[in-house]
């Protein structure tokens, strides 16, 4: 595949050679397209070197090539990372300023934008209203990730990583969904999936973790997208790869995975929160690694609450009632709200019980209880699940579901499906 890799001026820059590796390496032939501003942070002999292509970010070298046609015409695919926000912008106004801004102008194939930028930058509704363009003429524009920016700061911002940017990418090069995705039950609709569990950081090499291998999350996204939905994924730690075709949000704390759960939460039809989130972190975070101390003391980590992410989603939608999207300049919440919970109990009954306790506690419109033990659920392939709602009254027998974690994530997302056209007003 022909791909066309344009490299914007951000410090991000250098992530983009990892990237190109990728592409290379999965035999794909690369010419880099660098902004001026993006040579200061890489130079054109780095891309000239890793690509074994001619690389020049002028319309005005090799002119009798016709570079500023040709290379759009010709490009399966176009892929900018990092995206600044000026590049953004200039792409989304159709700007024709450089040989990037031209080539992306005469694509025929695919256009996947990374972004990387500081997150008042990302959230500025300059930049919100460029990407929403954007996406709107069919361009992919990838979530950044969220954690650790160039300067002190932390959010929404860094460039994704370059395996998640190269997936997305091969999966915008596929052919179309197929035709069952797009007669599916959720045809049309965006889901926001939670994935994976969160780690808590203690020191650079230490945190506080848990079992949670993204297997349920993942089998969930991949069920969702055969029913037709668009899919934000938003992974945590997982031990498996991130399913192919969906928008990826990686994080790493359960702080960040709340700032990406209520970002992608507007415009979305369903949020399932499927990842273990911590409900706990250490109150402090060493820069420097803990050592053990000459005198013999040894360190206390006191732990504090994580907000319950899940229940803030519902408080955030049961605030908005009452309002429409138009008078709240917001785009609506989702209407269904899928909890997970993970029991133990002494006896079916209070397994149950428990759930029921929680689907209250959280005010969710669908829980999906799982039953754990020393054995069960984490990391397995398979599971038992049964699936609690609001609206069961108290001698409702709920379904229980057991098998792989596949066909139990294809009968949630069917019933989500079912309860999702319950929920929708009638149009
Ligand atoms: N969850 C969340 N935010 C948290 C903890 C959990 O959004 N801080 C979500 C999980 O993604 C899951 C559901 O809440 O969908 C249930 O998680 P669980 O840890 O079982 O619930 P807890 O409220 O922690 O209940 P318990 O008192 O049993 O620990």
């Amino acid at each position: 595949m022909r791909i066309v890799l344009g490299v914007g001026g951000g410090i991000a820059a250098y992530k983009s050679a990892s990237l190109l590796r990728l592409f290379t390496e999965a035999g794909h032939n690369v010419s880099v397209i660098p902004t001026e501003a993006s040579t200061k942070f890489v130079g054109a002999a780095t891309w000239e070197a890793l690509s074994g292509n001619r690389v020049s970010g002028s319309v005005f070298d090799e002119v009798e090539k016709v570079n500023h046609v040709r290379l759009g015409h010709e490009a399966d695919l176009i892929v900018v990372a990092p995206a600044t926000a000026d590049l953004l912008a200039r792409a989304a106004s159709g700007q024709a300023n450089d040989l990037l801004t031209n080539t992306l102008l005469m694509a025929r194939g695919p256009v996947l934008f990374a972004p990387a930028m500081h997150t008042e930058m990302w959230s500025h509704p300059a930049t919100r209203a460029n990407v929403d363009t954007l996406r709107s003429r069919g361009v992919l524009v990838m979530e950044p990730g969220v954690g650790r920016l160039t300067g002190t700061d932390s959010g929404a911002g860094r460039l994704p990583d370059p395996k998640d940017i190269f997936a997305a990418a091969m999966a915008a090069a596929a052919p179309p969904q197929d035709q069952a995705a797009l007669s599916g039950p959720l045809h049309g609709k965006t889901v926001t999936v939670t994935a994976g569990g969160t780690r808590e950081p203690l020191d650079p090499v230490r945190f506080l973790g848990n079992r949670s291998s993204g297997k349920q999350g993942a089998a969930l996204a991949r069920a969702a997208l055969d029913a037709g939905a668009q899919v934000r994924f938003i992974a945590a730690h997982m031990d498996i790869p991130a399913p192919e075709g969906v928008e990826l949000t990686r994080v790493e704390t359960a702080l960040e995975l709340r700032e990406a759960v209520h970002a992608a939460a507007p415009g979305s039809d369903v949020l399932i929160m499927a990842a273990a989130v911590a409900d706990f972190r250490p109150d402090t975070h060493s820069d420097t690694k803990i050592k053990k101390r000459d005198d013999g003391t040894d360190p206390v980590i006191t732990l504090v609450r994580n907000p319950d992410i899940l229940a803030e989603a519902v408080q955030r939608r049961t605030a908005a009632a009452g309002s429409t999207a138009a008078e709240t300049g917001h785009k609506p919440l989702p209407a269904l709200i899928v909890g997970f919970a993970a029991e133990t109990g002494d006896g079916d009954a209070d397994v149950l019980d428990y759930g029921r306790q929680k689907l209250k506690r959280k005010g969710c419109d669908l829980l999906v209880l799982n039953r754990v033990g020393s054995s069960l659920v984490f990391g397995q392939d398979s599971t038992e699940v049964t699936l609690l709602s609001p609206r069961d009254s108290a001698d409702t027998v709920p379904l229980t579901f057991t098998g792989s974690k596949t066909e139990v994530a294809r009968r949630i997302i069917a019933r989500v499906a079912q309860e999702l056209e319950a929920a929708l007003p009638v149009r």
